[in-house]
């Protein structure tokens, strides 16, 4: 499994985290920065995370931003993307479940390092349904 992730400046702690985590599970991480806490734009790097997952140059992607809401929102603006900004693993398995969420996104000000781990982990342990939720799924991938 190889996994896009990037932030903003608020999101560049919990990101680091976050990779060391997948790296440990023997995930292939492609990072696309930023790489530091000084202030950037986070609309670039939702965007070039989404898009990175929509051109199969990933499997997922997880974006951070101060409360994950800038780069989530980035996110679901590229065709073919399901972005679920999930602030604990409930949601996170629901996002999965349901909506086949193919990105995550994570407040770096809000979710401490072991909450987001709990919600990737689980995220990427659930699958996806099917049944009912494929043709809710494909409304969305038509929109
Ligand atoms: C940056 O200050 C902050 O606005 C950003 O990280 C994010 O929370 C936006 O949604």
């Amino acid at each position: 499994m190889k996994i896009a992730v990037a932030c903003d400046h608020g999101g560049f702690a919990l990101k680091e985290g976050i990779k060391e985590y997948l790296i440990s599970k023997g995930v292939e991480v492609v990072d696309l920065g930023t790489g530091s806490q000084e202030p950037v734009d986070y609309p670039i790097y939702g965007r070039a995370c989404a898009e990175a997952v929509a051109a199969g140059k990933a499997d997922r992607g997880i974006a951070f931003c101060g409360t994950g809401i800038g780069v989530s929102i980035a996110a679901n603006k590229v065709k073919g993307i399901r972005c679920a900004l999930c602030t604990d693993a409930d949601m996170a398995e629901m996002a999965a479940k349901h909506n086949d969420a193919n990105m995550l996104a994570l407040g770096g000000r809000r979710t401490s390092v072991g909450k987001a781990i709990e919600i990737a982990r689980t995220w990427l342990e659930a699958e996806f349904e099917g049944g009912r939720h494929k043709r809710r799924v494909d409304m969305l991938n038509e929109m």
